[in-house]
């Protein structure tokens, strides 16, 4: 139906736009629910949500990864550093302490995931036992990790967050999946925002996630690149935006690294075993340890969060706070789509 100048007639347009209007809302209604679906599944977390089946899950956690940090300091960083990397690949699920076998090659042994220190495993582990011993076969690895996370950021000195909880553990473990997930130290920041903005994470979020380094340590190979033979203009050249007499300290204490890997250097060389915003301080002073630390204060749209934060210590805790909470429920798995873990390295069915 066409008017004499080969338009639609009014009642064809009228039901063309009608259909167009239908499309649109039909449309939308997806979108929506496309959008919906992973915080619908978050939603489904409550912060009591073992209230009846293991009333005394957060007192058996904090009692033991407490003596845990006591036991073994560096216990605290090394479980922030697990819980971020097994979040971002593939949701909290604790996914990452599952044991390669046979058959299947598990994220644990992706290399991103090598240096993952063995502390951050043993607290979670410690604390499931404890767990079990109370309520067995209740509680996930997942809410265990959540949970020991906020208290070991709290124990050294950062904010305390809520961590909703009713996470299931992952059925699935694959070293294949945590390739361009996770970001790495030699990243630029175009690639750090776009690794961050995929797990829909803000540039600001960026920023404030990553002065989880206001605490741990790096192994050397992790930074040689800036303070040895920078631009290739000699051995000892380094990174000019670094301040010169903390390179020159990094480079000797690096000096024996290829042939002892196990040099490391503190990440936040100030107080390096408590959670503060003095990593914000170091950044504007040149003494960021990684490159992609580094590039949070040399590129305009990081570098305003970055004063932000080393100005305003309760501004960080804030933000901080608020993005752990984001990042505890990052495709959290719950119903039939996961299960409780007998033990956190094994699935309950050994042949998958
Ligand atoms: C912005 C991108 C990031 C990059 C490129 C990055 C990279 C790294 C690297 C290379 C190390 C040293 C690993 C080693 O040598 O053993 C490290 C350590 C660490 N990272 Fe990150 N990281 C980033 C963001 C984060 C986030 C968002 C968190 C947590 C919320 C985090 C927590 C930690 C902690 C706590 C350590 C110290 C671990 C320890 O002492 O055992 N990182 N990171």
């Amino acid at each position: 139906m066409t008017s004499t100048h080969g338009l639609p007639s009014s009642r064809s347009w009228s039901i063309s736009m009608t259909r167009h209007r239908r499309a649109a809302a039909t449309i939308a209604a997806l979108v929506a629910v496309i959008v919906l679906l992973p915080s619908l599944t978050a939603a489904e977390l409550t912060l009591n949500y073992y209230e009846k089946t293991c009333p005394k899950l957060e007192e058996i956690v904090s009692d033991v990864v407490i003596t845990k940090q006591i036991t073994n300091p560096t216990t605290a960083a090394g479980t922030l550093r697990l819980f971020f990397h097994d979040c971002v690949v593939g949701g909290c699920d604790a996914s990452t302490f599952v044991s390669t076998n046979a058959f299947n090659k598990a994220e644990r042994d992706a290399d991103d995931n090598l240096s993952l220190p063995g502390d951050g495993f043993d607290a979670v582990i410690r604390a499931k036992t404890a767990v079990e011993l109370q309520c067995p076969g209740v509680v996930s690895c997942a809410d265990i990790l959540a949970l020991a996370t906020r208290d070991l950021v709290t124990m050294v000195g950062g904010p305390y967050y809520h961590i909703r909880l009713g996470r299931k553990d992952a059925l699935v473990s694959t070293a294949a999946s945590v390739v361009g997930n996770l970001p790495s130290p030699n990243m630029t920041v175009d690639q750090l925002i776009g690794t961050f903005a995929k797990k829909g994470f803000t540039v600001q979020e960026l920023v404030v996630l990553s002065g989880a380094h206001t605490v741990g340590f790096s192994h050397c190979s992790e930074f040689a690149s800036r303070i040895y033979g920078y631009g290739g203009r000699g051995q000892n050249a380094f990174d000019p935006s670094m301040h010169p007499r903390y390179a020159a300290a990094l480079q000797m204490a690096c000096a024996n690294y290829t042939k002892d890997p196990t040099i490391a250097a503190f990440n936040d060389l100030m107080t390096p075993g408590k959670f503060d915003n003095k990593y914000y301080q170091n950044l504007l002073r040149g003494m960021g340890l990684l490159a992609s630390d580094n590039v949070l204060v040399t590129d305009e749209r990081t570098r305003p969060y970055v004063q932000l934060y080393a100005a305003n210590q309760t501004a960080f805790f804030n933000d901080f706070a608020h993005a752990m909470e984001k990042l505890s429920v990052l495709g959290v798995k719950t119903g039939s789509k996961g299960e409780i873990r007998r033990r956190c390295d094994e699935f309950n069915n050994l042949s998958t």
